[in-house]
């Protein structure tokens, strides 16, 4: 390796320990064709740079204990993951096969979506949140919500941007403006805001530089909704500082008291405009239809950007099953059918079983009545009689898991400010999170 390489190995090598990913990527520009080529083989470790620049997955030791427990015999029952148990709704399913059935959707799919899909898309857009659409313009069909979440970084962002995200959040923001080389500005949402976005924290130094910022309400994990004013202020931050806006509505079916309207599009904020603002919105049939594996979604953005996201897309996957649009597309043409409302009543009778029960072993709930939307009941862990503080929401995993058998989710490793609150989905069936609740009632903190 000649001086320059090894001055450049050691630049690349620093910046991936570091986790400075855009120092990586400056330090990779450098090297010119000829260089790489005459390289010697790399003896390093297989992974890339960029993937070793990325945060450590904090969960691995709740998984490793998980498994543990369940291969130990253990009747484990899994708050852990927000994966509904109830199946897609029949006419669904129906759909499916009869599009299945049909040659034509055998070849490959419609890219950026069919247009019945995107149709159906922009149909959705208008009965349930008043917004009018281009669908041909505006949406791009999606593989899940996080395809288009994991691959926006790629087309919107150069090595070096920044991105910022609120934390606690779904760690996709992160991870994926990580992997197109940003410099990822984590910060924290407090209890004090109802675990919702301060602008007054994004310091000059942050916002200098950033380039893309993330939202998410209902929001995982903290269940947190945005009203259309948190929209609109995001909107006009995003239009003073050039900074494109991306927001993460996943969850917007499943709501409760507040009905419809307590979860809002960031489209209906008043100053919205799909032609002006440079923001996307990402939705997901998975959860709305209980359609995970399905792997379906769809985004909702200014031209540019959805143009963006697309040709990120056309080098990276040939879209969704044409059959699959086609079930997505009844989908969404029946948001409002029975067996939504049904799912909807459910998960708030579950919601009302997880936070009584929470509330009786003293866990403090925000809000004190559960959340108002989404599938997940964010607490704070209870008292430790020996410190007489909240308990560290590691152990109080771990705790759970040890002496009854059930997992949640420790909020430790979403953001500092969450350190002793903790994530329980409502995604088992009735009966079990009756019968995990009866075991945590029984424990002593
Ligand atoms: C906030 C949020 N956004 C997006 C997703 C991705 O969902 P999908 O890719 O199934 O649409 C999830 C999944 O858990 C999530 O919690």
């Amino acid at each position: 390796m000649g001086d320059d390489n090894r001055q450049l190995h050691r630049a690349v090598s620093k910046a991936a320990y570091k986790r400075r990913s855009h120092i990586y990527y400056a330090a990779m520009s450098s090297f010119t064709p000829s260089e790489t080529a005459a390289a010697p083989a790399f003896a390093g470790p297989i992974k890339s740079l960029r993937l070793q620049a990325l945060p450590p997955f904090l969960f691995n030791a709740i998984d490793d204990k998980k498994r543990a427990a369940i291969a130990a015999g253990k009747d484990v029952i899994n708050l852990g993951v927000g994966d509904p148990d109830r199946p897609t709704p029949q006419f669904v399913i129906d759909a499916m096969a009869k599009a299945a059935a049909e040659p034509a959707n055998h070849q490959y799919p419609d890219c950026y979506g069919t247009a019945d899909f995107l149709a159906a898309a922009a149909e959705f857009m208008q009965r349930r949140f008043g917004v009018k659409v281009d669908p041909k313009r505006h949406i791009v069909a999606t593989i899940g919500g996080k395809d288009g979440i994991a691959h926006l970084p790629l087309g919107v962002l150069n090595p070096g941007d920044g991105a910022i995200v609120f934390t606690p959040a779904y760690p996709v923001y992160a991870s994926a403006s990580g992997l197109a080389g940003a410099v990822v500005h984590k910060v924290e949402m407090t209890p004090a805001s109802g675990w919702r976005p301060e602008f007054s924290r994004l310091t000059p130094s942050i916002i200098r530089g950033s380039r893309l910022l993330w939202l998410n309400h209902p929001g995982n994990p903290t269940g947190a909704t945005a009203d259309v004013a948190l929209y609109e202020q995001a909107l006009r931050f995003g239009r003073e500082h050039s900074i494109i806006v991306a927001s993460d509505l996943a969850y917007s079916e499943v709501y409760f008291e507040g009905g419809q309207a307590s979860v809002p599009s960031m489209w209906q904020a008043p100053s919205a405009d799909l032609e002006s603002s440079r923001a996307i919105e990402f939705h997901s049939l998975s959860k709305t239809f209980n359609m995970t594996g399905w792997r379906i979604g769809f985004a909702v953005g200014h031209p540019e950007v959805i143009g963006a996201l697309k040709q990120v897309k056309d080098n990276y996957d040939s879209g969704v099953f044409n059959a699959i649009q086609a079930a997505g597309a009844a989908a969404l043409r029946r948001f409002d059918d029975p067996a939504i409302v049904d799912m909807r009543s459910e998960y708030r009778i579950r919601r009302d079983i997880a936070v009584d029960g929470l509330h009786a072993i003293g866990c403090h709930i925000a809000p004190e009545t559960g959340p108002e939307a989404g599938i997940f009941v964010w607490g704070q862990c209870p008292v430790d009689s020996s410190t007489g503080k909240p308990m560290n929401s590691w152990r109080f995993v771990e705790k759970l898991i040890d002496e009854a058998a059930v997992v949640t989710v420790p909020g430790a490793g979403f953001a500092e400010t969450a350190s002793d609150w903790f994530r329980l989905s409502l995604t088992r069936q009735t009966p079990r999170l009756r019968e995990a609740i009866d075991r945590l009632t029984r424990l002593k903190f």
